[in-house]
């Protein structure tokens, strides 16, 4: 997929991404120390610099060592990498051997920063946390007081027709969830799947009307489709894979299939916030204004109950009516005005 940022960011945190393809080939030891000199000018707290990193390049005798730490999956494609790191922390400060409570922290904007190096340099750089961590901290010797966190194999791109069948179709770059789901202003309002407070969630479900009931119905429907009337395309718009919902759309599936309440892959795509897929449902033809048969819920009622403003626009560019009331005379600007 094509990412696609909701605000203005810089191109290389936009597009940096982790591929699994990588040539085989070597690195020199100037590319590899490029990406530590990246890390080093990571921010963290007293400036103490916790990162710890040790390394095996592909030509050396430890890499088959660092290599028989990774699970069989990582093995299928890391066996490519020209380098193979193991990050660690030091847990306390160095400057008075307390413990640090950022170490974790700073390590990660560490990493970071080397994976935005990696990226620039036209690098593959790919974090693994699957390996065996203690025997990992055997292997290296890690010192006491210090904190495995996690290995990445770096190397050249490689053409992803070499990887193995089912990682070729992953071989993309992956979408976010919308900033609705981690951003809150003032206090933390919502939980990860509801997007609602603890104390909405208790009255929602209580009264059998709550977002929550919806998604784990939804979520239930997943894993028994067919007799429920989820469809393919139902299901595509609700996980986010725009690529397979535009297929679905090529191949000439129903836009404004329902399911047993009634809810249409828009309503999924809205549930989920996922903009992109309500844009391509809407260019083909879903029916913007279809409610459902227990809330009466339009995509826009989803819209504002979810609190999402960029999906709202495209639905209203699409031509929906806001002025349709759900089964307790709601309209969609009322929901909005709940919050
Ligand atoms: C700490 C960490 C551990 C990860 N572990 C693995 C792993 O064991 N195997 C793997 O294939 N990918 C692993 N990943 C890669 C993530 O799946 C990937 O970063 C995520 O899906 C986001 O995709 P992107 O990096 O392409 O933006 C890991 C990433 C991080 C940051």
């Amino acid at each position: 997929m094509k990412r696609k940022a909701a605000y203005p960011i810089d191109d290389i945190i936009l597009h940096r991404w982790s591929p699994r393809a990588m040539s085989g080939a070597s690195i020199s030891d100037e590319q590899l120390m490029s990406l530590f000199e990246a890390a080093r000018w990571a921010p963290s707290s007293y400036n103490n610099q916790p990162w710890r990193f040790v390394y095996a390049k592909r030509d050396a005798p430890e890499w088959q060592t660092f290599f028989d730490l990774l699970v069989p999956f990582n093995q299928s494609w890391a066996k490519d990498a020209a380098a193979l790191v193991i990050i660690a922390s030091r847990n306390n400060f160095t400057h008075n051997n307390k413990p640090s409570r950022t170490h974790a922290f700073d390590t990660g904007a560490a990493w970071q920063n080397l994976a935005l190096q990696g990226y620039k340099d036209n690098l593959v750089v790919h974090a693994m946390e699957g390996f065996d961590y203690e025997k990992a901290a055997e292997v290296i010797n890690l010192p006491e007081g210090h904190t495995i966190h996690a290995m990445i194999a770096i190397g050249l791109p490689g053409d992803p027709a070499q990887l193995p069948q089912d990682l070729q179709a992953r071989e993309t770059p992956s979408d976010r969830e919308p900033m609705q789901a981690f951003v809150h202003e003032g206090v933390f309002k919502r939980d990860k799947w509801s997007n609602l407070t603890p104390e909405e969630i208790a009255k929602a479900d209580a009264s059998g009307t709550a977002k929550p009931l919806r998604l784990w119905a939804r979520l239930a429907d997943q894993e028994n489709p067919k007799e429920l009337g989820v469809t393919p395309l139902h299901q595509a718009a609700f996980a986010g894979d725009l690529t397979e919902v535009n297929r679905l759309i090529q191949q000439g599936a129903e836009v404004n299939a329902r399911d047993q309440y009634d809810w249409t892959p828009l309503h999924d795509a809205v549930i989920q916030g996922h903009v992109e897929i309500a844009k391509a449902l809407t260019a083909a033809g879903a029916d913007v204004n279809a409610q459902d048969n227990e809330e009466r819920y339009t995509p826009l009622h989803e819209a504002a109950r979810m609190q999402y403003p960029e999906i709202k626009k495209v639905l209203l560019a699409a031509g929906a009516d806001s002025t349709i009331t759900n089964n307790i005379g709601e309209t969609p600007s009322d929901i909005e005005d709940r919050w």
